[in-house]
């Protein structure tokens, strides 16, 4: 069975084709924004749109092409129904909703966080059930008991920023350039030294919930300490603590809810599970417990159609579908 996904929730038009059997991604074409954001330090919601709109037909006519197999031979059209951009949202959602239309095939309406959830099932070997599932992306930090394809307990999520968040405000503090969270991430990597320590985020009530807004403030003060004396901050060592601090605490929460839940499987996802610090340590860590840990591929990582192929795949094969009723829904909670 093959299925079309369709991801439009923020600022990357893409489109892919999986084999549900195997699975295996047959394509997965991603048209990133960065250029029309960067000069603007963020996302645009209105650009993004525009942008989406411009791209999104090329884009599907591309991962069709790429995997080979035009429209008649796709069973289900997969779309991301939200969270994220309204407009962003809509561009994607019209188009599949049309192609359905038109083609008399299945379409469902994806969670964007299921899609990251279960883009660890694109690896091979895949993981098994039950697992935790830690959400790290640019609007979520969340973490999950996933006990099967149908059941997830959320256990935690972030009480201000998310990590993405953090790490793009904390690039721009630094003036490390845009995109944030891959810039600090190469700008840490390459320092040697000592890095500035900053302090690791504790939850009085000793709850799993993750918090990052502390430590993005610690930031800003020490640079603008370092600049009132006179001296211009090292942001290279500002960005290596930066970075110690935030995976420590992404990893530390990891740990303690893997302890609390009984669980011996980690499957990480969202675009900081590109972070090259979390993709080393993380397992590192883990294989002290004994616990398994999965990480998608870069590109399966940050926003892609692949992933809610395979997600709304599951469901059309359990004979779900959408109606022409659903629209999208930005604060579609999981
Ligand atoms: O999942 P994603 O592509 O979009 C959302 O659903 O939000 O995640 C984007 C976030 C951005 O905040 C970006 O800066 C961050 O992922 N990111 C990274 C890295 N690559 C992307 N953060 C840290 N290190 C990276 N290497
Ligand atoms: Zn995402």
């Amino acid at each position: 069975m093959l299925v079309l996904g369709i991801e439009t929730s923020c600022d990357e038009t893409s489109a892919g084709v999986v084999d549900m059997q195997g699975p295996a991604v047959l394509s997965n074409v991603i048209a990133s924004q960065n250029a029309v954001h960067e000069k603007f330090g963020g996302v645009v919601p209105e650009l993004a749109s525009r942008q989406h709109l411009g791209a999104i037909v090329p884009v599907i006519r591309q991962a069709l092409k790429a995997a080979g197999a035009g429209l008649d031979r796709i069973s289900g059209i997969a779309v991301t129904a939200g969270p994220g951009l309204a407009g962003s949202l809509l561009v994607g959602l019209e188009t599949a909703k049309a192609m359905a239309y038109a083609s008399g095939k299945p379409w469902i309406g994806v969670n964007h966080l299921e899609g990251h959830l279960f883009a660890a099932f694109l690896l091979d070997p895949a993981p098994e059930f039950p697992y935790l599932g830690l959400v790290v992306s640019g609007g979520h930090t969340s973490l999950y008991a996933l006990d099967s394809a149908l059941e997830h307990r959320l256990l935690a999520s972030t009480r201000d920023d998310a990590a993405g968040e953090a790490y793009d405000k904390v690039a721009k503090i630094c003036g490390l350039g845009y995109p944030g969270g891959p810039a600090l991430d190469r700008a840490a990597g390459a320092h040697a030294g000592p890095a500035v320590s900053f302090p690791r985020a504790a939850m009085k009530d000793g709850s799993l919930d993750f918090s990052f807004s502390g430590l993005k403030t610690a930031v800003l003060v020490h640079v603008a300490g370092q600049r009132r004396a006179g001296l211009e901050p090292d942001m290279v060592s500002v960005a290596a603590g930066f970075q110690e601090a935030a995976t420590e605490a992404l990893i530390a929460k990891t740990m303690k809810a893997a302890a609390q839940e009984g669980l011996t499987r980690i499957v990480l996802g969202g675009g900081v599970a590109a972070n090259s610090r979390l993709r080393s340590e993380l397992p590192r860590r883990a294989r002290e417990r004994r616990l398994e840990v999965f990480i998608p591929p870069l590109d399966l990582c940050a926003d892609n159609g692949a992933m809610i192929a395979y997600a709304g795949g599951l469901r059309l094969a359990r004979g779900e579908s959408s109606g022409w009723e659903l629209g999208v829904d930005p604060g579609w909670r999981y």
